[in-house]
């Protein structure tokens, strides 16, 4: 797609928006939009041409609602070599953003600004046997994306997601993305062989329960999954949820003797926020 392209009449709900599109934006097509949860919702946009991202990195998205739209980080949750872009959202009551966002249908226009970034990328971690990604709410998002890109099973022999979550509906987005991933022509053979997918819920009766970082700790995810306590020889991990989350697992993984890296300093584990609060 050209620049001048990019300067379309954006539409929301139907109706072209009277607010010109931002410079340095994209102006998206939805085309899918599937609610899990009166809380959640995941929606797939077109992809302009020459867009440009490592899977696991994040993005900007806004509604073209009004003269200065609002912003918020999003995780791409589609892979790089996706033709369109997935994005996995939570529903705020009167958050600036998702209050709107929630409402969008198939043909409406989302805002996203042309760079994207980010630290849960493959290239920020030192090769190694295994990767953990620990995840809890949306904070599956940007592991949605690297369970689906090759690369990362070239770099890992095992992948381990795990998602804890409040209830066993906000589960649902990851377990129909890993069931429709274990078909996939492309990587349903990696994913068979090396993808493992640990789901826990907190605020229900479920088959596992309790918070990931009890569970490291008390050592019954190791126990249940037969692996040994994750160390700096054969482990990796990413990080992704809310800031308490986030500071627990990663203590744990430093307490475990992991060390933290960056894009500019691979080393064993990263961390990104999934909101902030
Ligand atoms: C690096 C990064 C990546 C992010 N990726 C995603 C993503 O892929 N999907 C996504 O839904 N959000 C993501 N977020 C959060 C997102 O940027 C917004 O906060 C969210 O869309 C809500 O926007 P809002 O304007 O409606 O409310 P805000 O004013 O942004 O948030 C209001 C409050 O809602 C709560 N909240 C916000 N986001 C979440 C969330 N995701 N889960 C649980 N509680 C939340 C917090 O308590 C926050 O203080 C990300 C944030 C960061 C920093
Ligand atoms: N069902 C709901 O009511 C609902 C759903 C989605 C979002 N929200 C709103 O959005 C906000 C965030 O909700 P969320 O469910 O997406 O995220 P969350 O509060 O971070 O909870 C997601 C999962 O992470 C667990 N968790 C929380 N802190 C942790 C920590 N320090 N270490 C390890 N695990 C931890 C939670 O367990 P615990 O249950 O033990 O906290 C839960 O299983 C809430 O403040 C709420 O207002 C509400």
């Amino acid at each position: 797609m050209s620049e001048a392209l990019d300067i379309v009449t954006p539409i929301l709900a139907g109706n072209p928006s009277p607010f010109p599109v931002p410079a340095g934006c994209y102006a998206l097509t939805v085309r899918d939009v599937q609610h899990y949860t009166d809380s959640l919702f995941r929606f797939r946009v077109t992809r302009p041409k020459q867009f440009r991202f490592r899977s696991g990195e994040f993005v900007m998205i806004g509604l073209p609602n009004a003269e200065k739209p609002v912003f918020r980080a999003y995780s791409v949750a589609s892979p790089s070599w996706d033709e369109e872009l997935e994005f996995f959202s939570i529903k705020v009551p009167d958050g600036p953003l998702t209050e709107h966002l929630q409402k969008i249908r198939p043909g409406d226009t989302v805002l996203m600004r042309k760079k994207s970034t980010g630290t849960l990328v493959n290239d920020a971690l030192l090769p190694g046997k295994r990767v953990w990604m620990f995840s809890t709410g949306t904070g599956i998002a940007p592991f949605a994306s690297l369970i689906r890109d090759p690369e990362t099973y070239d770099k890992f022999d095992q992948v381990v997601l795990t998602h804890g979550c409040r209830t066993i509906a906000e589960l649902k987005y990851g377990e129909d993305l890993v069931a429709g991933l274990r078909e996939d022509p492309l990587v349903g053979d990696l994913v068979r062989d090396k993808l493992i997918h640990y789901t826990t819920v907190t605020r229900e009766d479920f088959a596992r329960q309790g918070r990931i970082t009890d569970l490291i700790t008390s050592g019954k995810l190791f126990a249940d999954l037969g692996l040994p306590r994750m160390g700096p020889e054969e482990d990796r991990a990413m990080i992704c949820g809310s800031m308490a989350m986030l500071k627990d697992t990663k203590d744990l993984c430093l307490s475990h003797g992991l060390e933290e890296g960056a894009n500019n300093k691979p080393a064993q584990f990263v961390v990104e926020r999934a909101f902030v609060d």
